[in-house]
């Protein structure tokens, strides 16, 4: 009588840790449900357009959080958090509008673990690349590997928090994740004009473009793998317009680096091809492309008189040269500049491109718009 006594002891008390571990689930699932109408969380991988704080924990050169970088981002009082720009970023506004309650947290940020994940997790790095090699010039940084090597950290802490069949109904059905990456491959690599470090000496254009979609392919396969479907990725915006680039070649107003901005269109159009294919090969994922070159262009073209010099920087005819920091001289019309610094794309630049690839048409965001991703 006793063993049977102890099993049935042991299996009613584990029943209970079941029952209490489903009630926890439904809880936090329950939580997502209420406050954003059934999305759940966004998965934000990338560089410098959309780290929200990563790189303020890496030992590394590009680094955001000094002032007066963040001087417009409210939910900081207008101190600087990490972010490349004066407000919020792209990744930001995109989840705030479709619903998610939180930013998403920075992945190395010590605080963010348990609940505070449920919402999303932004694992972009400020210098990362498609390619391991992009962006040593900054020392450290995180590349799209590792990024989707955290990744998989956070899955498993998934599992842990909502049970393994709703996290993958969460991951899958209701999450959207975003990647935001290329340029650095060709500004902090291909480019460079180091020659040791640049990968320009020993490849042709078109070889390297072809690692960078082979190996881009392989990322977000592994993303697949992981339970991720509605994916964004964005293309690479025109690089030679960049005030760093007019600055550094001295091109006047309407000019932009020819080279830079090739490279970009060659790659754009390697990739739309890539995500045309992948839609067809993974069964149930969705690859929505987001075209920020021409969005990005547009803005150059139809704010000509505030569209070349950087808002936020130093040296050179389009305050181009010397990143944003204390001493750097700052316009007064930030709304009105398409650049913060010689790099980035002011708040009121993230905006107007993140309203078009939330709601805008098939030129901008395709084959649906990213309010349409998340009612699929
Ligand atoms: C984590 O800590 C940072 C810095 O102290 C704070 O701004 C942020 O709100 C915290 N995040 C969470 C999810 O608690
Ligand atoms: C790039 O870095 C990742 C993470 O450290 C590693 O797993 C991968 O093998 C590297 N790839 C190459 C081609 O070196
Ligand atoms: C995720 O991590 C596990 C080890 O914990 C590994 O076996 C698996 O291959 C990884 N998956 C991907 C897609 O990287």
């Amino acid at each position: 009588m006793e063993p049977v006594a102890m099993v049935m002891e042991k299996a009613w008390s584990f029943g209970l840790v079941l029952l209490w571990f489903s009630t926890l689930s439904c809880y936090l699932v329950n939580a997502a449900d209420d406050k954003n109408g059934g999305f759940g969380a966004s998965f934000i991988f990338g560089d410098s357009l959309v780290d929200a704080g990563n790189n303020n924990y890496l030992p590394t050169l590009s680094r955001a959080n000094i002032p007066p970088n963040g001087i417009d981002f409210k939910a900081s009082g207008g101190n600087p958090t990490g972010r490349y720009t004066n407000g919020r970023t792209i990744g930001d506004i995109v989840g705030e509008e479709l619903g998610v309650p939180n930013y998403a947290v920075p992945y190395l940020a010590p605080n963010s673990t348990g609940k505070a994940i449920l919402y999303g997790v932004n694992y972009a790095s400020g210098g990362g690349g498609i390619m391991n090699a992009t962006g040593r010039i900054f020392v450290n940084r995180l590349g799209l590997d590792i990024q989707i090597d955290f990744f998989n950290n956070t899955r498993k802490q998934f599992d842990k928090l909502l049970g393994s069949s709703k996290a993958k109904d969460y991951i899958s059905k209701r999450s959207i994740f975003s990647i935001t990456i290329g340029a650095n491959d060709f500004l902090n690599n291909y480019l460079l004009p180091v020659l040791s470090i640049g990968a320009r000496i020993s490849e042709t254009p078109d070889g390297f473009i072809d690692d960078m979609i082979n190996h881009l392919s392989n990322q977000l396969t592994r993303l697949y793998k992981l339970d991720a479907r509605k994916f964004v990725i964005g293309n690479v915006g025109p690089i030679g317009c960049i005030p760093y680039q007019k600055t550094i070649n001295q091109l006047n107003e309407n000019e932009c680096v020819d080279l830079a901005n090739k490279l970009a269109m060659q790659y754009n159009g390697r990739l739309k091809e890539l995500l045309t294919e992948l839609n067809g090969k993974l069964k149930g994922a969705i690859f929505v492309h987001a075209n920020v070159y021409d969005l990005v262009m547009e803005l150059i073209t139809n704010y000509a008189k505030y569209a070349s010099e950087a808002c936020c920087g130093n040296g050179g005819q389009y305050a181009g040269i010397i990143p944003c920091g204390p001493t750097s001289s700052m316009c007064k019309d930030r709304d009105k500049h398409v650049f913060w610094d010689p790099y980035h794309p002011s708040e009121a630049a993230n905006l107007i491109i993140a309203r078009q690839l939330l709601h805008g048409s098939t030129k901008y965001i395709s084959p649906v718009n990213l309010e349409q991703l998340r009612n699929l």
